[in-house]
């Protein structure tokens, strides 16, 4: 069935900013877009891995579709702008086949400039039985040019020792640190606090977190926080070409940046319309980027070794 496009304007101005959520699909939309307008394009795309809102086919089909969709956002990314591309795996028979990998060559047709491939790695997720469990999905940032919008200091975290100094050298004794603290690595890594250790963790979006919805697969708006801080500045345009329910625009619009989102399911779109107006209200579950990520004491009795494990004498060296 072919979705009607629609498009939804708000115009509170409680936050500095513009945006649309468009309905309708993709690369349609992306064509009536001016060249240039974004400084960041971000997204998690489909991965075809057959969840609700797609349907599974070969991984050449598959990535010939998005080419089509990159040849778009190239156009569309501004001389200064970024694209941050957030995948996984697509799996076959119980092969993986890492999309970053995939997505790299087609990105480098464009002469896009890799900057970080960022590391995204979560505590939770499913039980493999046939292979090590997943815990990390990747981020790939690419820029349009060599002179791109970098602002480090707006993502800068506490160094582990502000103290130290240099030990030789021509600036001998002076403190070796930024005093608005160190570059948080390109590894978004589990720590018991954020922003106080030099590894960034941002839980993945799962039920029991302030921001899930019905969407299968939400990432969480910390994440995109942290990208939009860093590769825009206030009143860029920052667009989701596979909006979801809109974790990307929600991110934006809480920092004074202009957001478009293209979604192409009514029921996300709907989803996004009100967790934006959510996000007006104040009413908005996010968890902020500041608060720690829950981990059991040791006292709790989840982190114990149970009573009836305690014989079988499995772990470690105790075979
Ligand atoms: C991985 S999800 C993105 C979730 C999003 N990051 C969030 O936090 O809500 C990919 C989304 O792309 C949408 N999508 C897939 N193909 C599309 C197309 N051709 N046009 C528009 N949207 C599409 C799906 O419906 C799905 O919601």
């Amino acid at each position: 069935m072919k979705v009607k496009d629609m498009t939804f304007d708000f115009s509170e101005k409680l936050y500095k900013s513009d945006y649309k959520i468009i309905l309708g699909d993709t690369l349609e939309n992306l064509k009536k877009i001016e060249d240039g307008k974004f400084d960041l394009i971000i997204t998690s795309p489909p991965y075809n891995v057959g969840k609700e809102y797609e349907t599974k086919k070969s991984i050449e089909k598959y990535l010939e579709e998005q080419a089509k969709v990159i040849e778009q956002l190239f156009r569309i990314m501004s001389s200064e702008g970024s694209i941050c591309w957030q995948v996984g795996n697509y799996v076959k028979k119980g092969e993986i086949f890492p999309l970053d990998i995939y997505y790299y060559q087609i990105f480098k047709k464009y002469n896009l400039k890799l900057r970080n491939r960022i590391v995204w790695h979560f505590g939770h997720g499913l039980h493999a039985s046939n292979r090590f469990s997943g815990r990390y999905e990747t981020i790939l940032w690419f820029t349009k040019t060599n002179k791109y919008i970098f602002n480090l200091d707006n993502v800068r975290v506490p160094a582990k020792y502000p103290g130290k100094r240099h030990f030789k050298g021509p600036k001998k004794g002076e403190l070796s640190g930024n005093p608005k603290g160190k570059n948080p690595s390109d590894v978004w890594e589990i720590v018991i606090r954020d922003w106080e250790n030099e590894l960034w963790d941002i839980p993945n979006v799962k039920s029991n977190h302030p921001e899930k919805t019905e969407h299968p697969c939400q990432y969480p708006i910390e994440l995109v926080e942290r990208c939009v801080l860093a590769l825009t500045n206030e009143g860029s345009w920052v667009l989701d070409p596979f909006a979801g329910v809109g974790s990307t625009m929600i991110a934006a619009i809480k920092n004074n940046r202009n957001a478009i989102g293209i979604e192409k399911k009514r029921k996300y779109v709907e989803i996004t319309k009100q967790r934006i107006e959510k996000l007006y209200e104040g009413s908005l579950k996010v968890r902020p980027i500041t608060q720690p990520i829950h981990k059991p004491s040791a006292n709790d009795k989840v982190a114990s070794t149970p009573i009836e494990w305690l014989n079988l004498k499995m772990f470690g060296t105790n075979k």
